[in-house]
Formats: structure tokens, sequence, C-alpha cells
């Protein structure tokens, strides 16, 4: 069967990224424990990052959210493929939709956020289209649990800044710059990066 094209972008701006469905997610209905602390990746892709830890966290629930549906789609397929009843894959558009989308999640459960290799979006004119604005920070310190972290990891570095800016312009945060991932499983594009050399850049963000 052939597979359905996956465009490389999407605009996040179109109207129609604006206006999404999004229902709020029930973690009751998604994950066999739903009391299980919750790990959001946000622009996951393909989901291969949070497919690997939530074959080997089992004490985490893992949900990854991305703008391209037929990606999410693939995702959900494989996670059912495997039975794994940690793992939930979200369609949204992370910039507008976590509020809306995380509304349900009970205070306290959301302990872990990765925000890792958001597009770059390197042309001037197209700087409104990256994922990381301030009310997206805010949707996040809504439901980020007291004790929770933030990991952000890029190549880009005027991207760490602008996203590193917009958690620290909250007030909210504590940050440390890492040399390392701390997180065992590399993503798909920290895999490419690293292979070519290139540097990155990694903040742990933990609330005051
Ligand atoms: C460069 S890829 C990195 C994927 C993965 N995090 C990794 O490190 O391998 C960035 C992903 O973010 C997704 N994305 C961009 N804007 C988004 C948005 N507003 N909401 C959700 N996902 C978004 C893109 O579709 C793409 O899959």
């Amino acid at each position: 069967m052939a597979r359905a094209r996956v465009h490389q972008h999407v605009n996040p701006l179109a109207k129609y990224f604006r206006e999404l469905p999004v229902e709020p997610l029930d973690p009751e209905d998604v994950f066999d424990d739903a009391s299980l602390p919750l790990h959001l990746d946000i622009g996951c892709a393909r989901g291969r990052f949070i497919l690997e830890m939530a074959r080997i966290e089992k004490g985490w629930n893992f949900l990854g959210v991305e703008i391209r549906e037929p990606l999410v789609d693939d995702a959900n397929k494989i996670r059912d493929d495997e039975n794994l009843g940690n793992l939930h894959y979200g369609f949204c558009n992370a910039t507008f939709d976590l509020r809306e989308l995380l509304k349900d999640v009970p205070e306290g459960i959301l302990k872990a956020v990765t925000i890792q290799f958001p597009d770059p979006w390197f042309k001037k004119r197209h700087a409104k289209r990256r994922m990381v604005k301030g009310s997206m920070v805010r949707s996040i310190l809504r439901h980020l649990a007291d004790d929770g972290t933030v990991l952000l990891q890029t190549d880009v570095d005027f991207v760490a800044e602008e996203m590193l800016g917009e958690f620290l312009r909250t007030g909210e945060f504590e940050m440390e710059k890492l040399d390392e991932n701390p997180i065992a499983v590399k993503t798909e594009r920290e895999i490419a990066v690293e292979n070519k050399g290139l540097p990155v850049y990694r903040y742990l963000l933990r609330r005051k």
C-alpha cells in the first residue's frame, strides 16, 4: 500500500493548523495506568525517541505531540502493534493547542517535558513559525509539576537563545546548561547532528 506523502514542513500559522479540532486528552482513555508520571515530547516527528523510552521506562507514561498528522497515525500504529499501554501520540499544533490538550491532565502528573531540535525556520520572514512561543510556555507552566523539568535541545544557536528566553522571561524557571544529554535515548535528529560533529545546545529548566 502506498504511504501518504508527508510534507517535510507545514506552516503552523496557516488557518488549517491554527484551527485544529483538538480535544482534551483524558489520560484514563489512553494509558493503562493514568496515575504514572507523564513525559511530554513536543514536536516528536516519527516519535521514535518516546517509543524507545516507553519500551524501557515502564514506570512512566509518554505523550508525543506532532503537527504532521500522518506521522502521528503511523506512530500510534506502532504503539498498537507493540501493545504499549504507556505511550500515546497526539496530533496538534503545540504552539496553540497545549492548553486545551492538557486541560484534563490531573495536577502534578506532568513531570517531564522535552523540546528537541525544533524546526529552526532559518529565514527571517519565517521566524514567526518557530514553535516555542510565550503562550506555549505558559501552557506548560500551568501543568508542569512542582518538581517537573523541561529539557531543551537544538543545534541552532539562535533557536537555543530564543527558546530559553521564552522560558526564562516568565521568571518561573531556573536553568542549567548541560554538556551531556541526561537522557539515555537520543532523538533521530540528535543522532544526525552528532554524526555531523555539530554542537548541541542543551538546557535543563526546573521550576523555582
Ligand atoms: C526537526 S524535527 C525534530 C524531531 C524530533 N524532536 C527529533 O529531535 O528528532 C521538528 C518536528 O517538530 C514538528 N513541529 C514543528 N512545529 C510544530 C508545532 N507547532 N506543533 C507540533 N509539532 C511541530 C515538525 O513537524 C517536526 O516533526
